[in-house]
């Protein structure tokens, strides 16, 4: 079974062509990230605009890329949410049309489900039931998954996202966007132990996130160094307007990125202990994060990460959530398929 899946939730126009769920015969990425970088974020409207530019492009080079003509396409699978409504509807309605005018069954998908499921275009695929922490800009995330792909959120994140926080901490840091690579990269010749940042406890059987409150530290930390208050993380004018030393930076990257880690492991590893499921997959742009992975590994050998490519957007992972979902007989007609910009069920 050919599968071609459209993403689009946030920044990245994507399409690939994925066969019986594992086999990644295109992926293409058309990455907005040197356009957002220009205002230290995804602007929505700009990201809309972006994706209906170059939606119809990015579906030709994945069908010829995988060789493939539209009498090979078995059916169409789109990220239908949770994200940027201005994006999504971009994807899902380009997928409707498609799917009438093509005459293929059309899958509509839940992005954050489909990073877990990534771990199917691995060598390594998980077997059911399947933990996941999803570690993404918008989303922390540890769910069980089972194999009629319902889905119990066992803990997510009380305030900002994982990779919210390294985005804000970067800005805060005056690195460049998206912070997540940027803290990676200078955290390597930094002190991890240098500032002791705080990592949220909730209570002993909570498996929630919370990164405010580090967010904060740093906050703190940077005003009694420089003296200077960068008022709110948010604000657009905290950046270049006060001066940390290279090493510095490197120091609370590294102090900043360890606490992250800490609280990402622990509770990963409580859910892994507390449910006994048959595999663990991590997912998502900050499972990228080099510090993540070799901590997880120590912990929790058994852990499938997700390929550096596949963790961050894009459209391999749609297609290989789409045939699990087809196997499930889990159709959507075109008429009834809408953007959901919250969504939480597949
Ligand atoms: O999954 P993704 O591409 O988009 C969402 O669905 O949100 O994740 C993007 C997030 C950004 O916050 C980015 O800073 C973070 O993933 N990220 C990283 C790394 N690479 C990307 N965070 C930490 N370390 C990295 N190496
Ligand atoms: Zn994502």
């Amino acid at each position: 079974m050919k599968i071609l899946a459209i993403e689009s939730s946030c920044d990245e126009t994507a399409a690939a062509v994925i066969k019986n769920g594992s086999a990644i015969l295109s992926n293409v990425i058309n990455s907005q990230v040197e356009i957002h970088a220009q205002y230290g974020g995804v602007v929505p409207e700009v990201a809309a605009r972006s994706h209906i530019e170059v939606m119809i492009p990015v579906i030709e080079q994945a069908l010829n890329d995988a060789s493939c003509s539209w009498s090979d396409i078995d059916a169409i699978a789109v990220t239908k949410g949770p994200g940027l409504i201005g994006s999504l509807l971009i994807g899902v309605l380009t997928a409707k049309t498609l799917a009438a005018t093509k005459n293929k069954p059309l899958i509509g998908v839940n992005h954050i489900y489909a990073h877990g499921f990534a771990a199917f275009l691995t060598d390594n695929s998980p077997q059911f039931p399947f933990l996941a922490l999803t570690v993404s800009g918008g989303h922390t995330t540890l769910s069980l998954y089972q194999e009629n792909l319902s889905r119990e959120v066992l803990g997510e994140t009380l305030d900002d996202a994982a990779g919210e926080a390294f985005d804000k901490v970067a800005k805060l840091l005056g690195l460049p966007y998206p912070g997540g690579p940027a803290i990676g990269k200078v955290a390597e010749s930094g002190d991890a132990n240098a500032y002791k940042f705080p990592v949220a406890k909730l209570g002993k059987d909570s498996l929630d996130f919370s990164f405010s409150g580090l967010k904060t530290a740093v906050l703190r930390q940077v005003q009694e160094i420089t003296g200077f208050n960068p008022g709110a993380l948010d604000a657009q004018n905290s950046q270049k307007t006060y001066h940390l030393d290279e090493q510095i930076v490197a120091d609370i990257a590294a102090s900043f990125q360890k606490a992250v880690v800490i609280a990402l492991v622990t509770n990963t590893q409580k859910a892994w202990l507390r449910h006994n499921p048959k595999s663990l997959v991590v997912g998502g742009g900050v499972a990228c994060n080099t510090e993540l992975r070799s901590q997880m590994h120590r912990v929790l050998p058994e852990a499938i990460f997700v390929p550096p490519v596949l963790c961050t957007d894009n459209a391999a992972m749609i297609g290989a959530l789409a045939f699990q979902m087809a196997q499930n007989d889990i159709y959507i007609k075109p008429d009834e398929l809408t953007a959901d910009s919250s969504l939480e069920v597949i």
